[in-house]
């Protein structure tokens, strides 16, 4: 299924400070003002930006998305950021269990279920990450794996809006990208599964996110249901962000 438009995200990670942000959004929006442009763009910038950049971005093109949230609603919670802090400063979108967060800090598919939940009592739109390791792909486990991740995560989800990004984890930050037929394949299986799931399964869009770059984006987005890309290091700079949002 192709979606219009499709979608061209950015996640900066630990990267720009606020004063960065607003240069890198300054630009974009230099650039892109009289430009029609088909995609849709989100940034999803550290939670330091969120309002500035949001206050930047109001009526422009440019969507913004948190890279994470609390599971808890509100409380004694020192250092944890609240679904509904992220919603006042601007953000329309959050990042769930990317890869970063289940590796480096352990979080499992019970606490994203958990996360996944206080999202939608605060109606935000949540972009579930999924993907496999190179080891798991190796045994032949990718399909078993991200198909775990997305039914345990997903496990009672009562929103009617969701975004899923497939990250092979072994394609991030390395260089290494899923060739073509490889995300053709596991999007194909993220389908499939979304459509079982959910009457509205064919509506979530299916990013793909792992060294995506100006020259491979457009050969990946020409694979049906790629609906979009979720872009790391070739999203810091505005030039090359704008070329994949281009291709
Ligand atoms: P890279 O594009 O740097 O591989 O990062 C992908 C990613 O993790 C986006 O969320």
């Amino acid at each position: 299924m192709t979606f219009q438009p499709q979608i061209i995200a950015g996640n900066w990670k630990m990267n720009l400070t606020v004063s960065q942000g607003l240069v890198f959004v300054d630009r974009l929006l230099a650039v892109l003002k009289g430009r029609e442009l088909s995609r849709k763009l989100i940034l999803a910038p550290n939670f330091t930006s969120l309002q500035p950049l949001a206050t930047a971005c109001r009526g422009s093109v440019i969507e913004i998305a948190a890279q994470n949230c609390s599971e808890h609603e509100a409380g004694a919670f020192t250092g944890e950021t609240s679904i509904a802090m992220l919603k006042d400063a601007g953000a329309a979108y959050v990042l769930i269990g990317h890869s970063e967060r289940r590796h480096i800090f352990g979080e499992s598919d019970a606490l994203l279920a958990a996360k996944l939940k206080v999202v939608i009592t605060e109606g935000l739109v949540p972009i579930l990450c999924v993907g496999e390791t190179l080891e798991q792909r190796l045994q032949g486990d990718a399909v078993t794996v991200v198909t775990r991740q997305l039914t345990e995560a997903l496990a009672g989800f009562s929103g009617s809006q969701l975004l899923v990004a497939y990250e092979p984890v072994w394609a991030i930050g390395t260089g290494e990208t899923a060739t073509p037929d490889d995300a053709r394949q596991m999007h194909a299986e993220i389908r499939k599964f979304l459509r079982a799931e959910f009457t509205w399964g064919d509506e979530v869009p299916i990013l793909y996110g792992g060294s995506a770059k100006p020259g491979n984006a457009a050969e990946l987005l020409a694979q049906p249901e790629v609906n979009g890309l979720l872009v790391g290091g070739a999203a810091l700079d505005p030039e090359s962000f704008l070329q994949i949002a281009e291709v």
